[in-house]
C-alpha cells in the first residue's frame, strides 16, 4: 500500500516540477501493493526506470537507496530498465513506444513530468506517472491501478500529443516491466481446438521470445496473453518468486521477453502491432488495453489464489455472485430438433435437477436455414419449420417445466450463404478483390463500424425485448480473421492498420451498450472452445467456455492450467459424451468450476439419472466454497499420475478435495503415501466424508474420520486411489 496515500480519499501527491529543475531532483516512486512493490526511479538525466520488483520493503524510505546497488553503468544501448522504452533516440532494445510524428520524424524521448497518486477506497489507489518529449509534443502517461491486499496491479497507458498533423504510432505497449534475477522461468501455453492451455516452461536465454497472436477475432486459438516468470529458479505451488501476467485484450496480443547484457529481463506487453499502426490526432488519447500482474514470493498457487481474489472482486461480472447449473443441447442434438424435441429436453433439465435449458446453435435463419455450419449465420429470425412458435413459446413452455431458459448466439459473425451477406457485403471482413477464405464456412463482421455494432447490439437487444425472460446467453465467435479488410473505414478514409484495433474496441462497444440496458443476465465467452478469454471480456461476461473438449481426463490438465489465471466461478465445465469414461468421474472433474450437462439425459441408466441428482444436490452445498473459497493444488497430474485440489472456504471451516487417476496403466501404484492437504485451519477439527459415490458403491474409507487440520496439513490424508476408486471427491466439514 503507498504509504503517501493512506489518508484522503481524492489528491494525495502532487510531484510537478519543470524539465530544468527535474533534471537534477532524483524521484522515486514505490508502487506497494500489501506484499509487494514495484519500484521506479528518475535517473540524472530525468528519464524513469524500475529499480525493483518483488517482496516490499519493511521501510519504504529504503526504496530510494535500491539502484545505486547496481551497476548497470553500459549506456550503449540506452536504459534497459527504462519503465517506457521510447524508440528512435538512444535507446537500441526493444521498444515500448516507437512513433512517426507529423513531419516524418522518428525519434523519441521520454523524460519525467509529474506524478501523482488518487486513492479510491482503502484498498484500491491509483499512479499516474506523466512523461514529456522534450523535443515533441508527446506526452505518456502511465497508470498503475493497484489492489493492494490481492497484491495486484493493473497497469495501462495514456498517449496523446500536440503536433500539426496526425503522429503514427507504430509501437504502443501496454507495460514495458524489468526484471533483476539469476534465472528466469517462463511458464506459457500454447494449443488450438480441444488442445487448450498445452504449457510450456523455458528457461529463457538470451535474445528475445516472443509470445503473440495474429488471429484477429479468436485471437487465443494458439496461445493466450497469460504467462508466468519463476525468478531464479522454477517455483512450486508453494514456494518461490513468481509472477503472474496477463493482457486484457481481446484482440492481436504481443509479450516480448527480452534479456538485456546484465542477464536482466525486460518485458513488454500489449496489443500486437502486426498490422497496426494507427494514426492519432492531436489531443486524442490512445488508451491501451490494462496488463494485469501479480507477485507471491510463496509460489504459484498464492499468486494464483491473489489473482482470483482480484478477478472476483473487482473483474468478473458479478464474480462473486453464484452460477446457474445448465442442461446444454449441442451434443445431444447439433442441429437436429424441433419444438417437441426441446419441450422434451426442458422435462429432462427439471428431472435432472438443474436450474436451467440452454438452446445452442440451430435454431434461426429462413432462407438459408442453419441446418449445418455451412449456412444461416447472420439471419437471427426463428426457423420457422423448426420453431413454429418461436423463441418466446419456448421460454413459456421452460418455465412450465419448472427451468430457466438461455439461448446460444454468435453475433459477430456471417456465413456467405445468408440473407444478410447478401445485403450487406459491406459489413463483412473480406479484401474486395481476392477470394475469400472461410474459418468454419463463416466471415467476422466488420465491428468497426458502427452500423455493424448496432446490428450487433440489435441482435441480443431484440432477443431480450421479445423475451425478457431469457436468463442466460451463449456468446460464441468461431472464426479468426483472414483477409483483414474493412469496407467502413476504406470509405471514411481511415488507414486499413485501425482495422484490428478498432474492431476489439467496437466490440467493447458493443458489449457496454448491453450491459447498460442488461446489467445482469449470465453470459458465457465461447470461441469454438476455449479461443477467447481475457480480462477484458471479462467485464462483461460472467464465466467462460474453456474448451470443447470435456474428457474428464483431458480436462484435468485444461482446468489445471486455466485455473492459475482464472477461478473456478468463471470455468463453464459440462459433463458430455464426448468420453467413455464413467459419468461419476465425468462428473466430479465438471464440479470444479460452474457445472454444467450436454447429455441426453433419457440414455442415462436408472442409477445414473439418481447419481446426477444426488450430485447436483451435493453440488448445491458445496458450490458456495468452490466459487467463493480458496484453491489449492496439491498435486500435479504433470508430475505424479494422478492429480488432487482442494477449495476451502474463506473462514477455513469447508473444504472439497478432489483426487483422480490419471492413467489407466496397469503398471503403476496407485498413491502409496497420504496426499497433504493445505489451506485449512491447523487448530481446527474436520470430519471427512467421502461424497458422490455411485450408487450401489460405498467408500473405502472409514464413515467417521475426524481429524485435525494440523494432522491433515502435515501428514495428510489417503483418499486410496485404485482401477475401481479412479476418482474421488472428500467433504472436510469443521467440527465445532
Ligand atoms: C462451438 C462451441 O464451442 C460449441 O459449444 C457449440 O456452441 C458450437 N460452437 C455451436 O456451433
Amino acid at each position: 500500500m503507498l504509504k503517501v496515500a493512506q489518508k484522503t480519499l481524492i489528491l494525495l501527491c502532487a510531484v510537478s516540477l519543470s524539465f530544468l529543475a527535474q533534471a537534477q531532483t532524483i524521484v522515486t516512486i514505490p508502487i506497494e501493493t500489501e506484499q509487494n512493490a514495484l519500484v521506479l526511479q528518475t535517473d540524472k538525466d530525468n528519464r524513469l526506470g524500475i529499480t525493483y520488483f518483488g517482496k516490499k520493503l519493511a521501510k519504504s524510505s529504503e526504496n530510494a537507496l535500491i539502484s545505486k546497488e547496481y551497476r548497470l553503468n553500459d549506456s550503449n544501448a540506452g536504459i534497459y530498465n527504462s519503465a517506457y522504452t521510447p524508440s528512435g533516440t538512444w535507446s537500441l532494445v526493444e521498444p515500448a513506444l516507437q512513433i512517426t510524428h507529423a513531419d516524418g520524424n522518428t525519434s523519441l524521448e521520454l523524460k519525467y513530468v509529474s506524478h501523482e497518486t488518487k486513492r479510491t477506497d482503502a484498498n484500491v489507489s491509483q499512479t499516474n506517472i506523466v512523461l514529456k518529449d522534450p523535443v515533441y509534443g508527446v506526452e505518456v502517461t502511465l497508470c498503475y491501478k493497484v489492489y493492494a491486499k490481492e497484491n495486484t496491479i493493473e497497469q495501462w497507458t495514456l498517449i496523446k500529443h500536440q503536433e500539426k498533423k496526425n503522429i503514427l504510432l507504430q509501437k504502443y505497449a501496454s507495460a514495458n516491466l524489468y526484471f533483476m534475477a539469476d534465472n528466469y522461468y517462463l511458464r506459457h501455453y500454447h494449443g488450438g481446438w480441444g488442445r487448450e492451455m498445452k504449457p510450456e516452461e523455458t528457461l529463457l536465454t538470451a535474445g528475445i521470445k516472443t509470445l503473440d497472436s495474429k488471429l484477429g477475432t479468436r485471437a487465443n486459438l494458439f496461445q493466450p496473453p497469460t504467462f508466468m516468470i519463476s525468478f531464479d529458479r522454477p517455483a512450486t505451488e508453494n514456494e518461490g518468486n513468481v509472477m503472474l501476467g496477463t493482457l486484457a485484450w481481446s484482440g492481436n496480443f504481443k509479450i516480448d521477453f527480452e534479456m538485456d547484457l546484465y542477464h536482466n529481463l525486460r518485458v513488454l506487453a500489449g496489443i500486437n502491432p502486426h498490422a497496426s499502426e494507427y494514426s492519432l490526432a492531436a489531443n486524442q488519447e490512445f488508451k491501451t488495453p490494462s496488463f494485469i500482474y501479480t507477485f507471491s514470493s510463496h509460489g504459484k498457487g498464492e499468486a494464483s489464489r491473489n489473482m482470483h481474489d482480484w478477478a472476483k472482486k473487482y473483474r468478473i461480472l458479478d464474480g462473486e455472485g453464484s452460477r446457474l447449473t445448465l442442461l446444454n443441447n449441442w451434443e445431444a442434438t447439433y442441429f437436429d430438433f424441433d419444438e417437441t424435441k426441446l419441450t422434451g429436453l426442458f422435462k429432462d433439465a427439471k428431472k435432472l435437477g438443474v436450474d436451467m435449458f440452454l438452446l445452442d446453435d440451430g435454431w434461426f435463419a429462413n432462407k438459408y436455414p442453419r441446418n449445418g455450419d455451412v449456412a444461416g449465420l447472420g439471419d437471427w429470425q426463428e426457423n420457422r419449420k423448426k420453431l413454429p412458435n418461436g423463441i418466446g413459446y419456448l421460454v413459456k413452455e421452460a418455465t412450465k417445466a419448472g427451468v430457466k431458459f438461455g439461448i446460444w448466439v454468435e453475433p459477430e459473425m456471417v456465413n456467405p450463404k445468408s440473407e444478410l451477406y447478401e445485403k450487406h457485403k459491406d459489413w463483412v471482413i473480406r479484401e474486395p478483390e481476392r477470394p475469400e477464405h472461410y474459418f468454419r464456412n463463416q466471415l467476422p463482421l466488420d465491428l468497426s463500424n458502427p452500423e455493424v455494432q448496432d446490428f450487433v447490439f440489435g441482435v441480443l437487444d431484440n432477443l431480450f425485448t421479445k423475451n425478457p425472460e431469457l436468463a442466460f446467453i451463449k456468446w460464441d465467435c468461431n472464426a479468426v480473421t483472414y483477409n483483414a479488410h474493412s469496407a467502413y473505414l476504406q470509405k471514411q478514409g481511415l488507414p486499413q492498420t485501425h482495422l484490428y484495433v478498432e474492431y476489439v474496441q467496437g466490440l467493447y462497444k458493443v458489449l457496454e451498450r448491453i450491459r447498460a440496458k442488461y446489467p445482469k443476465v449470465p453470459m458465457m465467452l465461447c470461441s469454438g472452445g476455449g479461443g477467447r478469454v481475457d480480462y477484458e471480456a471479462l467485464k462483461y461476461f460472467t464465466e467462460f467456455w474453456l474448451s470443447d473438449n470435456t474428457d474428464p481426463l483431458e480436462r484435468i490438465f485444461i482446468q489445471w492450467e486455466y485455473s492459475y489465471f482464472y477461478p473456478a466461478v468463471a470455468h463453464c465445465n459440462h459433463i458430455t459424451d464426448w468420453s467413455k469414461v464413467g459419468l461419476k468421474f465425468r462428473t466430479d472433474v465438471a464440479m470444479m468450476g460452474k457445472m454444467g450437462y450436454d447429455i441426453v439425459v433419457s440414455n442415462l441408466t436408472d442409477k445414473e439419472l439418481l447419481f446426477s441428482q444426488q450430485a447436483l444436490e451435493n453440488y448445491k452445498r458445496i458450490n458456495p466454497t468452490i466459487w467463493k473459497g480458496d484453491l489449492y493444488r496439491l498435486q500435479s497430474p504433470w508430475e505424479k499420475p494422478f492429480a488432487s485440489l482442494l477449495y476451502s472456504n474463506k473462514d477455513k471451516s469447508h473444504a472439497v478435495m478432489f483426487t483422480y487417476l490419471t492413467t489407466n496403466r496397469f503398471d503403476i501404484i496407485y498413491n502409496p503415501t497420504p496426499i497433504k492437504l493445505n489451506g485449512l485451519d491447523p487448530n481446527k477439527k474436520y470430519s471427512v466424508k467421502e461424497i458422490n459415490l455411485f450408487p450401489g458403491t460405498s467408500s473405502s474409507l472409514k464413515t467417521d474420520l475426524v481429524y485435525s487440520g494440523d494432522y491433515l496439513m502435515n501428514v495428510g490424508i489417503n483418499p486410496e486411489l485404485s482401477g475401481n476408486r479412479t476418482s474421488i471427491v472428500l467433504e472436510l466439514t469443521e467440527l465445532k
